[in-house]
């Protein structure tokens, strides 16, 4: 799979996506990422991106003319957008928005079938809303009922659940891809786990875990699941 991500700090993605699982994954080129930075596309000498609101207001809004282009640059391959690859067919191009709907591990599993996405990571107030309406999003998405500070933690709140299942990514233990949704996020939610020391402290690991009795453990496992 191919991620492109426009936003205004690509270096804030440095990090969360060079390192642990989503590192080796794109290592082993079972994923490829690409962030662009978005004051490419800016207007004018200053490369403004943001403008005031019409009707007047609190805050900055995405201008159209900066974002469009940009979208454009990557869905056609222009020179601007680094590591450019033809052939990835027509990315589904993706909103991060605290408007947007609700992220859901039924969405992060239709998204992870998709070759190629495109994020565009929302600033200031929001985006200018004909980016929306003129088609060059296909789905505006937030990660929950709270406002961040912009679209780049959701964007790689996205692109880690989408990434753990794409096949490959997690080792043979964690796979994703053999667990349906409700099991892997039923088992996330699963009893509380204990390793060694028995130990630590005051604080000792429940004695039905140490006995080897498996009815009894799973009936303990149940009674204690979230
Ligand atoms: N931008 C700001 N807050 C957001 C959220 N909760 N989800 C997606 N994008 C956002």
């Amino acid at each position: 799979m191919r991620i492109d991500v426009l936003t205004l700090f690509p270096a804030m993605f440095q990090g969360p996506l060079t390192e642990s699982i989503l590192g080796r994954a794109r290592e082993q080129k079972l994923l490829a990422i690409h962030c662009h930075d978005l004051r490419q596309w800016g207007i004018g000498r200053y490369k403004q991106i943001d403008d005031r609101p019409y009707g007047g207001g609190a805050g900055m809004v995405m201008r159209v003319d900066a974002v469009v282009p940009a979208v454009e640059a990557v869905m056609q391959g222009d020179r601007r957008v680094r590591g450019n690859q033809r052939n990835q067919g027509h990315p589904w191009k993706i909103l991060l928005t605290p408007r947007g709907k609700r992220l859901t591990q039924t969405t992060v599993e239709r998204l992870a079938k998709k070759k190629h996405l495109l994020l565009v990571c929302g600033h200031y107030e929001g985006v200018d809303q004909r980016v929306v309406d003129g088609g060059w999003i296909d789905e505006e998405l937030s990660i929950g009922d709270y406002v961040l500070t912009g679209g780049e933690l959701p964007a790689m709140v996205l692109i880690d659940a989408v990434a753990r299942q794409i096949p490959g990514v997690l080792g043979k233990e964690e796979s994703a891809a053999e667990e349906s949704f409700s099991k892997s996020l039923k088992r996330k939610r699963e009893y509380p786990h204990y390793t060694r020391p028995e130990v630590f402290r005051d604080l000792r690991v429940p004695d039905v875990l140490l006995g080897g009795h498996h009815k009894k453990i799973e009936e303990w496992r149940k009674k204690r699941t979230a």
